[in-house]
């Protein structure tokens, strides 16, 4: 099974969307690992965001993803990060497609509510941004048997 970080950016948790975007993952099948509210510090934003460093759009970014709380969270399953990418949709809210997560709730690519790694190899590099390992719980469900053949 794969995981991916998965995080609700500040307008999504001011715009009330906590439980609407948790719940579009848990009902995928998505399996929740680890998950915590932090408000973030400008030095983990630059090292969350360090490959866009130098960009014109860097400085606007690391000011909204530290602007408020956001709602940070390790899913696993199936082809995590392409799964969650999916749904998220195109990083330009009005270019992604209707029904998902972007494409449902953002207008603006400034504003576009959610976050998810784009690699596995991101996914580890983040993951060990925002959690220890102790934060990351193993258990069963018990409806796995359900959700996978
Ligand atoms: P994210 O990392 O937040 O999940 O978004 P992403 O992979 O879809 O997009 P990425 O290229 O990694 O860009 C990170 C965030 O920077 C803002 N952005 N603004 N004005 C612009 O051209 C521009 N490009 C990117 C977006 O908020 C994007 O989510
Ligand atoms: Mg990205």
């Amino acid at each position: 099974m794969e995981r991916t970080y998965v995080m609700i950016k500040p307008d999504g948790v001011q715009r009330n969307l906590v439980g609407e975007i948790i719940a579009r993952f848990e009902q995928k099948g998505l399996k929740i690992v680890a998950l915590k509210m932090l408000q973030i510090s400008r030095e983990l934003a630059e090292r969350h965001y360090g490959e866009h460093k130098g960009k014109p759009f860097f400085e606007p970014l690391v000011a909204y993803i530290t602007s408020g709380p956001v709602v940070a969270m390790v899913l696993e399953g199936k082809d995590a990060v392409r799964t969650v990418r999916d749904m998220m949709g195109a990083t330009n809210p009005l270019k992604a497609a209707p029904g998902t997560i972007r494409g449902t709730y953002g207008m603006d690519i400034g504003r576009n509510v959610v976050h998810g790694s784009d690699s596995v190899e991101s996914a580890n590099r983040e993951i060990g941004l925002f959690f220890t390992p102790e934060e990351i719980v193993e258990y069963q469900r018990a409806v796995d048997s359900w959700i996978y053949e």
